[in-house]
C-alpha cells in the first residue's frame, strides 16, 4: 500500500539545503510512504498521483507537513498529581523548599511504590494519548519515582509495555538517581552504593533501559556522586544524560562534556564558561521552558547564548507531576520563542532533528528523507512560523511508522 501526502504548502524535510534554508523547506512538496518508510520526498510537480486500490492520496494543499515531533525528556509514568505544591509556589515557596519539607519527588515515589504494574500503565496511557494529539511520535521516558530496585524495575517494565501497546515510541531511561529515598535520607552514600552495585547491573543485564540519567544539582546528587554513577552506567553499556544546572550551577554541564553524554538538560543556571565547553562537544542542550515557568523560576536557560555559541539545542516538555505538567511540544515551542527568543526555525529544529540527536536516532527519525521511518505530522496552517505564533495549535493528522494514529 502506498500513501501519498500531496502538494503541501510547505514540506519541512529538516535536512538543511543551505544556510538560508536550514529546515530543508520544499514549497509545494509531496512525500510518498510505502509500508512504514518514506520512499520519496519531492516537489509536487514531479509526481502525478494516480489513484488505484493500492494508493491512498492525502491532499495537503494549504497545509504544512513536518516530521513527527520528538520529546527527548519526559517522566510520563507516575501516580497522582501535585497541584497543591503549585499552589504553595504561587504563595512564595520554592521547588527546593517544598522538596525539603516532605513534598516533591518523594511524595510521588510513595504513590508509585504502592501501585501495581497495571496501575502504572493505565495512569500513563492518557498522557501518551495527549502527547500524540499534540504531534509527538517519539519520547524519551524516565523511571525515577521508585528509588528502590523493585519499583524502578516496575516503572521500566511499565515503559516497555506502553511502548508495545501504544503507537508512541518510548525510549527508556533509568533515573534511580532522581532523589534520595526516605530510607536513605541519612545515608546518601548507602543509596549511591545501592544504585551502583544493585540497580545499574540489574537494569543493564535485563536491558530495561537505553540511558542512565542523574539529577545533578545542589541538594540532590553532586558532581562527584553523579560522576561515579554515570561512569558505572557507561561501563555497563548505557548511554548518558543529565538533569544539569537547573537551579544553580552544579558543574553538571561540564560533567556531561567529560563523559560525552548524549544530552545535558535544563541548563537554566549554566555558566558562560560551561556554554563554551558544550559548544566544543557533541552534547545536545535540551531546554524545557515550561519547567521554569511552572516552578516560577526567574531565570530561563540562555537559549540565545547557547545557540549563538554553536551548541545544538533541543526542546522538551519534561512532562512530570512536580515541575512541568504539560504534554504539548507546540506550546513549549511557543514559550521558547516568546520567552527565550528562539526563532521559529530554531524551535522546529529543536523538536525534530536536534531532539533526534539527543536520543541518538538521527538515522531513523527527525527528518523527512528517503529510507527514514514515516513519522509525520500534517498541520492545517499557512506556514511553519504559524505554529509557535498560535499558542496551543494542534496537528490535523499524525502518522507513526506509516500508520495514521491521530486524525
Ligand atoms: O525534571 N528536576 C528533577 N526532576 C523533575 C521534577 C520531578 C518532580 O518534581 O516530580 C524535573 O524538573
Ligand atoms: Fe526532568
Amino acid at each position: 500500500l502506498r500513501f501519498i501526502i500531496h502538494n503541501a504548502n510547505q514540506l519541512l524535510t529538516m535536512t538543511m539545503i543551505d544556510k538560508s534554508n536550514q529546515l530543508g523547506l520544499i514549497e509545494h512538496g509531496s512525500i510518498i510512504i510505502e509500508e512504514n518508510k518514506i520512499t520519496r520526498v519531492c516537489s509536487a510537480n514531479d509526481i502525478v498521483p494516480k489513484i488505484d486500490k493500492h494508493t491512498q492520496v492525502f491532499d495537503a494543499s494549504g497545509c504544512v507537513v513536518s516530521p513527527g515531533l520528538i520529546d527527548s525528556h519526559t517522566h510520563p509514568v507516575f501516580i497522582g498529581s501535585r497541584e497543591c505544591e503549585f499552589g504553595l509556589r504561587i504563595k512564595g515557596a520554592t521547588y527546593t523548599e517544598i522538596s525539603q519539607s516532605g513534598g516533591g519527588i518523594r511524595s510521588t515515589v510513595a504513590k508509585v511504590r504502592d501501585a501495581n504494574l497495571n496501575e502504572l500503565v493505565s495512569a500513563a496511557k492518557p498522557r501518551l494519548d495527549r502527547l500524540m494529539k499534540w504531534g509527538t511520535t517519539t519520547i524519551e521516558a524516565k523511571s525515577g519515582y521508585g528509588l528502590n530496585l523493585e519499583t524502578e524495575v516496575k516503572m521500566l517494565e511499565a515503559i516497555k509495555i506502553l511502548n508495545q501497546r501504544h503507537p508512541i515510541e518510548l525510549i527508556p531511561t533509568f533515573l534511580g538517581a532522581h532523589e534520595f529515598p526516605n530510607e536513605y535520607r541519612e545515608n546518601h552514600q548507602g543509596y549511591i552504593d545501592h544504585i551502583i552495585n544493585e540497580m545499574l547491573p540489574y537494569v543493564a543485564k535485563q536491558k530495561l533501559a537505553e540511558y542512565c540519567d542523574v539529577f545533578c544539582e545542589e541538594g540532590w546528587f553532586n558532581y562527584k556522586d553523579s560522576k561515579t554513577i554515570l561512569q558505572q552506567a557507561k561501563s555497563l553499556g548505557l548511554g548518558i544524560r543529565l538533569h544539569a544546572d537547573e537551579f544553580k550551577p552544579s558543574k553538571a554541564a561540564r560533567l556531561a562534556v567529560e563523559l560525552d553524554a548524549s544530552s545535558a538538560d535544563h541548563l537554566a543556571a549554566i555558566t558562560d564558561e560551561d556554554i563554551t565547553l558544550l559548544a566544543n562537544s557533541n552534547v545536545v542542550a535540551t531546554l524545557m521552558p515550561s519547567t521554569i515557568l511552572s516552578v516560577l523560576g526567574k531565570q530561563f536557560a540562555p537559549a540565545r547564548k547557547l545557540i549563538d555559541a554553536g551548541v545544538t539545542v533541543a526542546l522538551a516538555t519534561d512532562l512530570n507531576p512536580g515541575s512541568s505538567m504539560v504534554e504539548s511540544l507546540p506550546i513549549v515551542m511557543s514559550l521558547a520563542c516568546m520567552i527565550m527568543r528562539m526563532t521559529p526555525e530554531e524551535a522546529w529544529l529543536a523538536t525534530t532533528i536536534n531532539a533526534a540527536r539527543a536520543i541518538n536516532r538521527t538515522h531513523i527519525i527527525g527528518s523527512l528523507e528517503q529510507g527514514k521511518q514515516a513519522d509525520i505530522c500534517i498541520w492545517k496552517m499557512p506556514s511553519y512560523s504559524y505554529l509557535p505564533y498560535h499558542i496551543g495549535f494542534m496537528p490535523e493528522v499524525v502518522i507513526k511508522n506509516g500508520e495514521v494514529i491521530y486524525f
